[in-house]
């Protein structure tokens, strides 16, 4: 069992998200049948991290539902109460007391990551720096923080967000610090929007001769901050799909490629076309599925097609043959059609949202 101990943030309040994040936090919206966060904490705890506190504030006591004490993934869960999202390093240092004098992994809760991060934990344990960014290769690096490095990939400056970025190399939301980090947050002022930048943290650390390391990332990543990019982590999720089929498909339905159809789901004179995820207690007839649709428990689809979606638990789509596309949908949604509607609908609904198409 790893020493290290785990700080995921989970606080803020998702507003790219709205109307979903109303209702939820974000790192509870699912992606390919499960949470964000239970991806995040999948992630930690196959790098051996067992001590794990989650920095929560916006719906604190929903996450709290869900994790509870961390059985579920054999870790001990603490919860640290963030009293308002004033960004990444107030965020962080939240969790001071928790962490001591030991080093630590700081982890985004919206990010997801294909490699596992026990690699990167290791390497920080042994190789002294006071800090390690995970980077990572991308088109328009304006969105993220950026680092500049030296030859031997020591940081030399970073920046969130810049306008001119210097570098592609964003930074991943998944940090490893010393306790030194706790003098560089004490340091430093909020930025132009207002927060107290994780990045601005580092840049002190550089600045005041603190080696900070860092590495290149393998496989997917995806900050899943706004719509697109949950539709994205849900595909690259699916594609990582093995099939299961617990529930029942009649002899008229037809199912290929990889998909999971949860125990008490029917699947009567249906297709669906894999990568596709159902979940328990749904209900789909007459219905065209995928590929790329995640399905929480409990949904009925009737009579419509559905492709590249995500539709959460108790959720009830009717007569719509022209399909539902690139949509997500929250919980206990209804969106029901005259069946002679034959456009495709794009859809972002909150919680409860009940659409007619005529
Ligand atoms: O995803 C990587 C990017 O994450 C990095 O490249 C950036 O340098 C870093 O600042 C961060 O940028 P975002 O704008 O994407 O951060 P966001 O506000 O989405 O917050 C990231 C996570 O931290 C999210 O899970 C919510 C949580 N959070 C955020 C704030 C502002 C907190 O727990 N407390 C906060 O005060």
């Amino acid at each position: 069992m790893s020493e290290l101990k785990a700080v995921i943030l989970c606080a803020g309040e998702g507003t790219r998200l709205r109307p979903l994040t109303f209702s939820r936090p974000k790192h509870l919206l699912p992606v390919a049948g499960k949470p964000l966060l239970g991806r995040a904490l999948d992630t930690i705890r196959e790098a051996d991290i067992r001590q794990v506190a989650l920095v929560v504030g916006h719906q604190a006591e929903a996450v709290q539902a869900y994790v509870g004490g961390g059985a579920a993934w054999d870790i001990e869960a603490t919860y640290i109460l963030q009293e308002q999202p004033l960004g990444l390093a107030n965020a962080v240092n939240c969790a001071k007391e928790f962490v001591g004098e030991s080093p630590f992994i700081v982890f985004l809760g919206d990010n997801l990551l294909e490699a596992g991060i026990g690699d990167f934990a290791d390497d920080f344990c042994q190789n002294q720096a006071a800090a390690a960014l995970v980077l990572r290769e991308v088109e328009d690096p304006r969105r993220y923080g950026v680092a500049e490095l030296s030859d031997d990939g020591t940081v030399e400056r970073v920046v969130e967000k810049p306008e001119e970025p210097k570098s592609n190399l964003a930074i991943v939301g998944v940090y490893a610090f010393e306790s030194c980090i706790f003098d560089a947050i004490a340091s430093i002022q909020p930025s132009a929007r207002g927060e107290y930048e994780i990045t601005d943290a580092i840049q002190w650390l550089v600045e005041n001769g603190h080696r900070v390391s860092s590495t290149i990332l393998q496989g997917f990543w995806e900050d899943a901050g706004e719509p697109v990019a949950l539709l994205r982590a849900n595909r690259l999720y699916l594609d990582r799909l093995v099939s299961t089929i617990e529930g029942t498909v009649n002899t008229a339905s037809q199912v290929s490629g990889a998909v999971h159809v949860g125990l008490g789901s029917r699947v009567n004179n249906s297709r669906i076309t894999g990568p596709c995820f159902i979940g328990d207690n749904c209900v789909l007839q007459d219905a065209t599925i995928g590929p790329y649709v995640s399905l929480g428990d409990g949904c009925q689809v009737r009579n419509s097609t559905i492709e590249d979606a995500i539709i959460q638990s108790g959720s009830r789509i009717e007569n719509l043959p022209g399909g539902l596309k690139r949509s997500v949908l929250g919980e206990q949604v209804v969106v029901a059609g005259d069946a002679r509607n034959n456009a495709p609908l794009h859809l972002l609904l909150g919680d409860m949202a009940q659409i007619r198409v005529i």
